[in-house]
């Protein structure tokens, strides 16, 4: 794990973006792993930029993100879908039908589901680099603590505090799940690379313990520790408590 302290969350965005620039220099038809979230907004601005200039293209890239609520319609405002199509996807040259999320209605079957999700990451390589932010408690994708570091794609209940957390992103009144489907902590390790994005104060305990912490299921980032090239890049505030 390699631990990489900018000034400001906007340079953690254009170091991010430099570095997914490469990767798809270097391998067009590569597969990324993608994460929703506040944190990789910036990251998914510059890429647009990059292709809008002419720069990138993304036409052979295959994408898998790491979750998605529980029995949500794709075209739900709240579905990570939506969220990847208003971020990147409607911007940028993809091919709809190679951009993957681990999907399950209340008709599917949770762990079939997964199965499959795991098994059309195998078919198309692997993933070559991993997007990752972090929970304040420590989750990577909706890997929340307790969960089991060889966890592979499945359905997950969020805790209190991620329910806490996401809940300034429903209005009034507004449904939000309870539940998602997440590719696991040992699907995640399995990524070449892996970039995990982290900025702002809240998320300073978390990295603390990712960083400097036991290998342990209670802060399930603490996993990427045994990642081989895991890139945690992070902001000033969130290094802050970071000896
Ligand atoms: C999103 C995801 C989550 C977020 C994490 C941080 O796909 O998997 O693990 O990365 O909750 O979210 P933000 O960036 O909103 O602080």
């Amino acid at each position: 794990m390699q631990v990489i302290i900018l000034d400001t969350p906007e340079q953690v965005a254009e170091k991010s973006a430099q570095w997914v620039t490469e990767v798809i220099k270097q391998k067009p038809a590569a597969v990324l792993g993608l994460a929703t979230g506040s944190t990789p907004i910036s990251l998914y601005e510059l890429l647009v930029e990059q292709y809008r200039h002419g720069d990138l293209s993304f036409a052979d890239i295959t994408t898998f993100n790491l979750d998605e609520y529980h029995n949500i319609a794709a075209d739900n405002p709240q579905s990570y879908r939506s969220f990847m199509q208003k971020q990147l996807f409607d911007h940028v040259d993809i091919a709809p039908s190679r951009t993957y999320l681990p999907t399950c209605s209340s008709e599917q079957n949770p762990r079939l589901q997964g199965e499959a999700y795991e098994q059309k990451i195998k078919d198309k390589g692997g993933i070559d680099l991993q997007i990752l932010g972090i929970g304040a408690n420590g989750h990577i994708g909706f890997n929340e603590p307790t969960s089991s570091l060889s966890s592979r794609t499945r359905i997950k209940t969020l805790t209190k505090q991620t329910l806490t957390d996401n809940s300034r992103l429903f209005g009034q009144g507004e449904f939000q799940p309870t539940m998602a489907m997440t590719m696991g902590i040992a699907t995640i390790l399995e990524a070449s690379y892996v970039l995990l994005m982290a900025t702002g104060e809240n998320k300073a305990s978390a990295v603390k313990q990712m960083v400097t912490g036991p290998l342990n299921a209670m802060c399930p980032a603490s996993a990427l520790q045994l990642h081989q090239h895991a890139v945690i890049l992070i902001d000033k505030a969130a290094a802050s408590e970071l000896t």
